[in-house]
């Protein structure tokens, strides 16, 4: 077994000392020729911290389901533009602070893609910070009551990805459009965002107090923004359609005979 390699495994695991004096101890104990059974060991305690960190990240990114991009069947809305999803896959955009907007019809993916590249973010060791938009209204709400709008702040900007899905549900009033403002002002120096809409752009505006806070803050999502529309029918009626119609005439049935 290379010393070396046993060196490197103390390192994964912060334990400078033990890499530094690995040589000085195993020379005085002369066991530098059976390392193999530490380096197992080394290498179990490193896949655990690894699979811990996941799972704390994952806990952390408060995702409302795990997706994939595997389960994504792009031949079901053609018009979505792959490439673009699978360069936006890559995370470059991260490291840049850029942003990903997802606009187009309910249904079409937009939550499922931005989810799967989040959990793509969080196995390459990026914090991730998921909300719906109306959650981030009452987030905001709530820590305004509670005196601790810094602790959300920190929440969400210590993030390297934060996304925003759902945006333009909610109106919203002056206090929490001013906070959202100012989150979507700083994170451009701390962290990238995905933001998912179904709402037509012209209504956008509508769900701030006033234009000025309105063009201010749709300013600042587009900028260097990455945008992927989203065209087609939705998903969630794909072999469905008939369904209701079926549950209807089966009740029906059955109130039919009770008569
Ligand atoms: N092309 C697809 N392949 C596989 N599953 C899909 C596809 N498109 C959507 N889905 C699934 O359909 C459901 C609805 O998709 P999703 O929530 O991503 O839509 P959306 O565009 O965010 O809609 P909305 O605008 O209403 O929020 C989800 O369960 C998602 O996993
Ligand atoms: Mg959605």
């Amino acid at each position: 077994m290379n010393i070396e390699a046993v060196k490197t495994q103390f390192r994964a695991l912060k334990m400078s000392t033990a890499a530094k004096e690995l040589d000085e101890v195993a020379a005085k104990h002369k066991a530098a020729v059976s390392l193999h059974w530490i380096s197992e060991l080394l290498e179990r305690e490193i896949d655990t911290r690894k699979e811990h960190g996941l799972q704390k990240r994952i806990e952390r990114a408060a995702f409302p389901e795990l997706r994939t991009l595997e389960e994504f069947d792009w031949r079901f809305n053609p018009k979505i533009d792959k490439e673009k999803i699978e360069e936006l896959a890559k995370l470059e955009f991260i490291h840049n602070n850029r942003i990903g907007l997802f606009l187009g019809k309910p249904g079409t993916g937009k939550t499922h893609l931005a989810l799967a590249i989040g959990l793509l973010a969080v196995k390459a060791g990026l914090r991730v910070y998921c909300t719906s938009a109306k959650n981030l209204a009452y987030e905001i709400t709530l820590a305004r009551a509670k005196n601790n709008l810094d602790v959300l702040f920190k929440k969400i900007l210590s993030s390297n990805l934060w996304i925003v899905d759902n945006w333009g549900v909610v109106s919203m009033g002056r206090e929490i459009a001013e906070e959202v403002f100012d989150l979507f002002d700083r994170r451009k120096y701390n962290s990238a965002m995905i933001l998912t809409s179904n709402r037509d752009l012209k209504e956008w505006s509508e769900v701030f107090p006033d234009p000025v806070l309105a063009n201010a803050t749709i300013d600042r999502m587009f900028d260097r923004a990455e945008i992927v529309i989203f065209e087609g029918k939705s998903y969630r009626l794909k072999g469905r359609i008939e369904l209701p119609e079926f549950r209807v005439t089966k009740t029906a049935r059955k109130e039919e005979a009770k008569i």
